[in-house]
């Protein structure tokens, strides 16, 4: 029988309680933050919560010094008043070199790839929570980031809170992965969910969605599928080291009826997810993203709202299985601060 283990990583408010300020000297870190949305404000927000242990077990206090945003005049949930705003794309670059890294939450390939390009030639650490500039230019990022030094860093790319890509990176080094499974979107699994359990609508069920953070304005990425097939080629690159850029990934995603899709699937007792998959065969690697009606009781079928689980089986007969909040901002900005840290340490 293959072992069997399962991390849960789902107690993200238990550490954030408020930390007491140590009076010894810390080493400040400049970050440079692009785009102060869902993601960007909740890891300002994050910081601001964590100084304490920042400062006492990091020995850093870190500080925005420059964000980067499409609109100065928004209003913002969390203070700024300490940052130099701007929106100017040449002026944040022009300042990448001021700063120790940069955290980039803007999404897209433009213009978050010329930022990611500007800091790892100028040799400042790099770190994104963005799967489509990853997908389409991770290795080019990586190269550059070899060249200069720099480090890149995705952790918050794929998963969420969850940390897929240190475990695949650091973990797997004896082990040969053969298939990667997983519920890879978490706006998708969050109106499955809800679309079934609470007999909702899909409008209804994508503004709930947007109510809690986990859905985009425009969440067409994330329910036809072009959002998981990113995260996927992602964990391709990382277990079978195919260019994320030229993996051909099968998608069907849930759109245009969702509803039918659960309808059915309820039909045999069975519920809806969209589940991605990639293995590697004796030629080839192929990569899917498609619904799939799966018993309730299962791995991925028991994987409700917004979460995500990852299930790596290796030839060596282990399946290992990763779980935990899949979107949202802090769970985002968890992994976001994880990987700043991982700069702090030196780690490339
Ligand atoms: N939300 C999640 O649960 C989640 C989970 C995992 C990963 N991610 C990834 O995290 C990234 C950010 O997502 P989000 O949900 O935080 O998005 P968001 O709420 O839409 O925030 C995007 C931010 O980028 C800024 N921005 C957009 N276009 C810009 C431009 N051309 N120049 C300068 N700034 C620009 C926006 O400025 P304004 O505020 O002025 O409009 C906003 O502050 C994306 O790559 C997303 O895929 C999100």
């Amino acid at each position: 029988m293959p072992e069997h283990g399962v991390i849960e990583i789902s107690q993200f408010a238990a550490e954030l309680a408020a930390e007491p300020m140590r009076t010894a000297q810390a080493r400040p870190l400049r970050i440079g933050l692009a785009g102060c949305g869902v993601v960007g404000s909740a890891l300002v927000a994050l910081v601001a919560k964590q100084a304490g242990r920042l400062r006492r077990e990091h020995g850093i206090a870190p500080s925005f010094d420059r964000v980067l945003v499409r609109d100065a005049a928004k209003r913002r949930p969390v203070d700024l008043s300490r940052s130099r705003v701007t929106t100017g794309l040449t002026d944040f670059i022009g300042a990448a070199s001021e700063v120790d890294v940069v955290v980039e939450a803007i999404g897209g390939i433009e213009p978050a790839a010329s930022l990611a390009r500007a800091a790892l030639r100028g040799g400042v650490p790099f770190v994104t929570a963005n799967k489509a500039l990853v997908a389409a230019h991770g290795q080019e990022l990586a190269a550059l980031a070899r060249e200069s030094g720099a480090a890149f860093r995705f952790e918050a790319a794929v998963g969420g809170g969850v940390p897929i890509i240190r475990t695949l990176r650091d973990a797997f080094g004896g082990l040969t992965i053969r298939r990667i499974r997983g519920i890879l979107n978490g706006t998708s699994n969050y109106v499955l969910s809800r679309m079934s359990v609470d007999d909702l609508p899909l409008d209804a069920a994508l503004a709930d969605a947007r109510a809690h953070g986990y859905a985009e304005a425009d969440a067409t990425r994330d329910l036809d599928g072009r959002d998981a097939a990113d995260k996927l080629a992602i964990l391709a690159w990382l277990a079978f080291g195919a260019d994320p850029a030229r993996l051909e990934v099968r998608r069907q995603g849930i759109l245009p009826d969702p509803a039918r899709l659960i309808r059915t699937a309820a039909a045999d007792g069975l519920t809806v997810r969209l589940v991605a998959e990639c293995a590697l065969g004796p030629d080839t690697i192929t990569a899917t993203v498609a619904p799939a009606a799966l018993a309730p009781d299962s791995e991925l079928g028991r994987t409700d709202g917004a979460g995500n689980r990852i299930v790596i089986e290796t030839d060596e007969g282990g399946i290992y299985t990763l779980g935990g909040p899949g979107a949202g901002g802090m769970a985002t900005a968890s992994a976001l601060l994880a990987d700043v840290l991982d700069t702090v340490r030196g780690c490339r």
